[in-house]
């Protein structure tokens, strides 16, 4: 006997995330003796490059996914339809009892708008619409001009289960009404993976390769990453940032993984004086000229490691506000507000937004102050994936009843 959950994958911060979540599963099946879960990865194909999306799987060991859809980039309006009409295909053709879709990019949307409009006849009920389970649910930024503020707000509005990452989640989730029996507050899929991978990462050879050490240890670098539309869309933004940047530089080597979408920004607008180009296989030597060091995008493995032994990222992604939170590394968001507060309180972020001013001034206070201690977020201890697949199998049991009263509940080791 199976439960079939089909899940979803399609830009670079949804394959950390599934990871936890497949090994969850894996780990899930190999002590279970009656359910089985039939699990089916989707890849959506929003990320296509090897750089952002096949590294990812060989360094987080994904299985290959069981589908492919293939979309690439486009509008937004084009991209989510796109990703619709692939995935209503798919979702007819293995039928799951279950839908699973993370964090908030275009394809978590599309594909939860398909799961919630699609219905097909099973042998017990007439009309059978998938559980659309939403994972790292009820964030919010409170600004709708980011497209993905739009895509959480849709994809909880629409999800049967929404599990969450933070205090701050469930507050919002509650005043728009979800009902509280729907909400699960189970920690955080992305810190199960990073905590996974934490001892595999020091492997990495990313500080050598770029001649980051020196007398046997780490020389002092700070991390930038940026790839927001409101920072790298606008030509006059970007440049005015990337004096600010430049400015650090000349304090600090920074070294600057950049996302396809920036590279693009920074050649339309013609704005590689800023950068040396910091290829791994022929790095620049650091004290020959002071500039922004640009890199192609990197592997989660040799992200880690560098973003481990960084004195400062300044960075305008969600995942790495979290993440630097754990890993105890300063982190000044270039952004006016943040859908993670949690990261803000409990955890070592600031938000500075795109102002030159404030970015130096918040990057000589990070690195002439004193490191804080920070606290790790509640439930972010790497068991968040375990409580999902734990708590979607009694939600199976108890919705079908006898026919499912066999599936074994995850061993009791498991925590809660
Ligand atoms: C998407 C997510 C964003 C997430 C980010 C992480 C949405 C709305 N946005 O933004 O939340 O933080 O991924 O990376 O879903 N491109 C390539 N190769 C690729 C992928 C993209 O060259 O493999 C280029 C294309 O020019 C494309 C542009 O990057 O037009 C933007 O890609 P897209 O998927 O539309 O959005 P992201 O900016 O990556």
């Amino acid at each position: 006997m199976s439960i079939k959950i089909l899940s979803v994958v399609g830009a670079r911060p949804n394959f950390m995330k599934i990871a936890a979540v497949c090994e969850a599963i894996r780990e899930y099946n190999a002590s279970s003796k009656r359910l089985l879960i039939d699990h089916v990865l989707v890849h959506t194909g929003q990320h296509y490059d090897t750089n952002m999306s096949d590294m990812f799987f060989n360094d987080l060991e994904l299985p290959t996914p069981n589908l492919f859809l293939g979309v690439g980039s486009g509008s937004h309006s084009i991209q989510t339809a796109k990703i619709m009409e692939g995935f209503e295909k798919v979702l007819l053709a293995e039928k799951p009892d279950i839908v699973i879709v993370v964090g908030d990019v275009n394809s978590t949307v599309a594909c939860a708008l398909v799961t919630k409009k699609t219905c097909w006849t099973t042998q017990t009920e007439r009309d059978f619409i998938p559980k659309l389970v939403h994972v790292e649910a009820g964030l919010r930024s409170f600004d709708r001009t980011m497209p993905e503020e739009v895509n959480r707000i849709v994809t909880d509005a629409l999800s049967d289960v929404l599990f969450t990452t933070e205090e701050s989640a469930n507050e919002n989730l509650k005043r728009e009404g979800v009902s509280e029996d729907k909400i699960h507050f189970v920690g955080n899929v992305m810190i199960d993976t990073l905590l996974r991978y934490r001892t595999k990462a020091k492997e990495s050879t990313i500080l050598k390769d770029l001649q980051l050490y020196e007398n046997n240890g780490p020389k002092p670098y700070a991390i930038l990453t940026l790839h927001r539309p409101a920072n790298v869309d606008d030509h006059g933004t970007l440049s005015k940032m990337l004096d600010a940047f430049l400015q650090i530089s000349r304090d600090l080597p920074l070294v600057f993984p950049a996302h396809p979408r920036t590279l693009k920004q920074i050649q339309e607008a013609d704005l590689g004086d800023y950068f040396v180009d910091h290829f791994i296989d022929r790095p620049e030597p650091w004290d020959s000229r002071v500039r922004i060091r640009l890199l192609p995008p990197l592997g989660y493995l040799d992200f880690l490691k560098l973003m481990s032994l960084a004195q400062v990222v300044l960075t305008d992604s969600g995942g790495i506000q979290e993440e630097t939170t754990i890993l105890g590394v300063p982190c000044i968001t270039l952004r006016d507000k943040t859908e993670r507060p949690v990261t803000l309180t409990r955890g070592t972020n600031v938000l500075v937004g795109s102002d030159c001013k404030k970015i130096i001034e918040e990057f000589t206070r990070v690195v002439r102050g004193q490191r804080e201690i920070p606290s790790a977020p509640q439930l972010w201890d790497g068991h968040a994936a375990r409580r999902i697949i734990r708590i979607l199998i009694e939600e199976e049991r108890r919705s079908a009843g006898p026919s499912r009263a066999e599936v074994q509940t995850i061993d009791s080791k498991h925590p809660d």
